[in-house]
């Protein structure tokens, strides 16, 4: 809907999609919340919403997947592969054609966090943030290669003024300053989940929920950041979400195979590890209707992720740690095509709301409301050729979801540890261990000294670690 539509057209077509009840509230406002309500609406597509509820409510199909469906081939790199890649990745890298892509729209509330995911104190040792984490990894290949690596944030209305104070406030954590740029994703209003009614978060405002990651490729052109990296000559981003403090910022070898293999179109490119379980929370890489794509998680059908193949293991085995490889002309070129729509998928979450009559707040004790995300893997369908490559979990996946248990901040952090005590044990170090083969120190590895078990070699390193120590290298 343009800017220009009047009030009245508003109402009128509130009217005519059945949510009548947000005229109705809009006359009982005083002028000036009536107005900023107008102007929440004008800016929404009512007839898209309108469509999108019923066929989320009452003509709604539960997804299904493509009946062919088959898992993913995926690459496996032999020694004699890695070392062709990372030499073109590194090219790439030091020619200023790499950035970093982060989507940081989550809020730490699964932690038990009040504030921006990226804020919270992760690493293992010395607690540093996620952020921090980051910016060290980038620091890191900017001095190896003598090169600046912007880096793209995505944040959410949310957070967006949080996470950029947070920033200043650590000095962008040695970056520059003009080399990191943050922009806003997308919102969507939140519906109940029977009678499609869009909900109010208050008097005159409009329940909204972030736009799923999905919402990135639109927020990377509307916000201008897209132009900023052609500027730049940025050709390819590598795409990591903030919660997993192992993803490396800049895999050179990733990034080679992404623009050079011939099975990749140098569009979209993924990072898989073997599920660690059936049920694993991860979505799966697979094939069907003749496409690689990402079922997530909640969609893959039981029988299917629990299949085996003639050895055993699990035949939906590509788990998806959300590191992918993003050609910038990709982006330019779907952004750019008015048919260009990554589907919503849809969540039922409890969403307090204001009765628009009453004025009365309610906190539902169950799920109540629809929130519509995009999911960013939905664009590798879209690519021509989209290559999926195996990766060790332990190298580059240490999520921090949950505030205890599986992916919490307490088995992300033994994983650092381990993940440093290997590469220290490859390095000659001797490494204390339990009984139990588990390390028994805490040992943190800044990515500024190093970022795999190679990089850690070129430093003077410590005989031995003394058990029960904590280490910071
Ligand atoms: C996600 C992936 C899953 C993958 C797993 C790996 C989705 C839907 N699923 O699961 O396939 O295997 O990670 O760890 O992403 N975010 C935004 N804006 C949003 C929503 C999310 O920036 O509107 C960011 C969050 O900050 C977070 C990330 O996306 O960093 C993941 O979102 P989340 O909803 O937590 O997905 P998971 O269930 O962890």
């Amino acid at each position: 809907m343009s800017e220009t539509v009047s009030p009245d057209q508003i109402s009128q077509q509130l009217e005519s999609i059945g949510q009548g009840h947000l005229a109705r509230h809009a006359e009982a406002l005083d002028a000036e919340a009536r107005g900023a309500f107008y102007e929440q609406l004008a800016a929404l597509d009512l007839g898209e919403i309108s469509r999108l509820i019923e066929s989320n409510t009452t003509s709604h199909t539960p997804e299904t997947v493509p009946s062919d469906l088959r898992p993913a081939d995926v690459i496996s790199l032999g020694d004699g592969s890695r070392e062709p890649a990372k030499h073109t990745g590194e090219a790439l890298i030091r020619a200023g054609k790499a950035a970093c892509f982060t989507v940081a729209g989550g809020q730490g509330s699964r932690l038990g966090y009040d504030g921006p995911k990226g804020c919270f104190p992760t690493s293992c040792a010395t607690g540093k943030p996620l952020f921090r984490i980051f910016a060290e990894g980038i620091l890191g290949t900017q001095r190896r290669h003598d090169v600046t690596i912007p880096w793209y944030i995505m944040t959410s209305p949310l957070n967006h003024d949080a996470t950029v104070a947070f920033f200043e406030q650590h000095e962008h954590f040695g970056l520059d300053p003009a080399a990191v740029r943050f922009f806003p994703q997308g919102v969507m209003p939140s519906f109940d989940k029977d009678s499609g009614k869009l909900l109010l978060a208050q008097p005159g405002v409009l329940a909204t929920n972030p736009d799923g990651h999905g919402g990135s490729f639109k927020a990377l052109r509307v916000s201008g950041a897209l132009d900023d990296m052609k500027q730049r000559g940025v050709e390819h981003l590598s795409y990591f979400q903030v919660d997993n403090p192992h993803a490396r910022p800049v895999d050179p070898v990733f990034l080679g195979l992404h623009a050079s293999s011939p099975d990749s179109s140098g569009q979209f490119s993924s990072k898989m590890v073997a599920k660690a379980v059936w049920n694993e929370k991860v979505g799966v890489f697979c094939v069907g209707d003749g496409k690689t794509q990402v079922i997530e998680y909640s969609d893959l059908p039981e029988d299917l992720a629990k299949q085996t193949d003639a050895s055993g293991a699990l035949a939906f085995n590509a788990g998806s740690v959300a590191i992918h490889a993003i050609g910038v002309g990709f982006i330019d070129k779907v952004t750019g095509d008015d048919a260009f729509a990554l589907p919503f998928h849809r969540a039922i979450k409890k969403v307090p709301f204001v009765d628009p009559e009453t004025g009365q707040r309610h906190e539902p004790s169950e799920p109540n409301a629809i929130k519509l995300e995009r999911f960013v893997f939905d664009g590798i369908p879209i690519a021509e050729r989209s290559i999926v490559v195996e990766t060790d979990r332990l190298e580059e996946f240490a999520p921090v979801k949950n505030a205890t248990g599986t992916d919490s901040i307490e088995s992300s952090r033994a994983l650092q540890t381990e993940r440093s005590a290997r590469w220290l044990e490859a390095n000659g170090v001797p490494v204390p261990r339990r009984e139990n083969g588990s390390v028994d120190a805490v040992i943190e590895i800044s990515p500024l000294t190093a970022q795999d078990a190679d990089e850690l070699g070129e430093h003077d390193l410590p005989d031995a670690i003394d058990p029960g120590s904590t280490v910071t290298l």
